[in-house]
């Protein structure tokens, strides 16, 4: 029996509104284990809820965050229910973020309260680094910022416990590269820009390069070459039609920001990209 687990951050490029569209493309035969090496926000991990996965992301602050939601609920539920939805609190959380030393003294459960908090209370729910790797985004000034959601974090934890997670917080070419056959693996990478000034690939300082998504691409290749079964999720570029020319495509329609300054949202064409149908 699963229970219903959303997001407990708020991710560019989240997939809740394609989940309807998503688990229909899934293969019809079971899987022994899930993989999703860009977990983000975890929109399909929690919406499948598999008993064996192996997931991981490059944000290692994130990872952090779902390793104390599995380990220290209630000390993070108690931390953050001492937080305070002001400009003045905001400062001093985003502060310690530029004091590499000051942050790294502080509890996996502290650490991991303040990314929450600055994520739910950030202009935009958005979580993005500067060159330097400092989170760069101003208060949001929302009335209500659901940021201690105890219930939330208290079924993801249980699911956590419930289920047998490995947890990683490493380049995604090294989760690909050692998966059992008869795993399942769905990637959601920073999308290819759909131009210069449009799309979001600021998730960590390092950015996703084309160089990145040829990268991946050889990965979905030796994925194949070992009967193991992918579904991506990406931007509808010419560059990506030919890289995964060969592939089943699928267009879906999604609802995302189509400009620089935000105020431009519209539904745009998005793909996913198979090698199974
Ligand atoms: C599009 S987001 C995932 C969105 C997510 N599926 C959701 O529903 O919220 C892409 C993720 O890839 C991560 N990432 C970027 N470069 C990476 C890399 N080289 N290896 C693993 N993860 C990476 C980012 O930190 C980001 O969380």
């Amino acid at each position: 029996m699963t229970t219903n687990i959303t997001p407990i951050v708020k991710w560019a490029g989240g997939k809740t509104q394609l989940l309807e569209k998503m688990t229909s493309l899934l293969p019809t035969e079971e899987f022994t284990a899930y993989c999703e090496p860009f977990l983000g926000g975890g929109a399909m991990l929690f919406c499948i809820q598999p008993g064996v996965a192996y997931i991981n992301d490059i944000n290692s602050g994130l990872m952090n965050v779902y390793n104390a939601i599995k380990y220290y609920p209630e000390a993070l539920i108690a931390e953050l229910s001492g937080y305070e939805n002001t400009a003045e609190f905001y400062s001093k959380i985003r502060e310690f973020d530029r004091d590499f030393e000051r942050f790294a003294a502080l509890s996996a459960v502290q650490q991991a309260a303040k990314f929450i908090y600055l994520n739910k209370t950030c202009f935009n729910g958005l979580y993005r680094e500067n060159k330097q790797g400092q989170f760069n985004v101003a208060y949001g000034k929302y009335k209500n910022p659901n940021f201690v959601n105890a219930s939330g974090i208290r079924s993801m934890s249980q699911y956590f416990n419930a289920a047998n997670i490995i947890f990683t917080s490493v380049d995604f070419s090294l989760v690909l590269n050692n998966l059992p056959t008869g795993t399942f693996v769905y990637l959601d990478p920073p999308y290819n820009p759909i131009s210069e000034t449009s799309n979001f690939t600021s998730y960590t300082r390092y950015g996703f390069t084309q160089e990145d998504h040829m990268r991946l691409r050889k990965c979905c290749d030796a994925l194949t070459a070992r009967g193991i079964k992918f579904m991506l999720s990406n931007s509808n570029t010419d560059f990506i039609r030919s890289l995964y020319a060969g592939y089943d495509i699928t267009e879906v329609l999604a609802k995302r920001f189509i400009n620089c300054n935000g105020n431009g949202r519209g539904a745009v064409k998005e793909l996913i990209i198979r090698n199974y149908t």
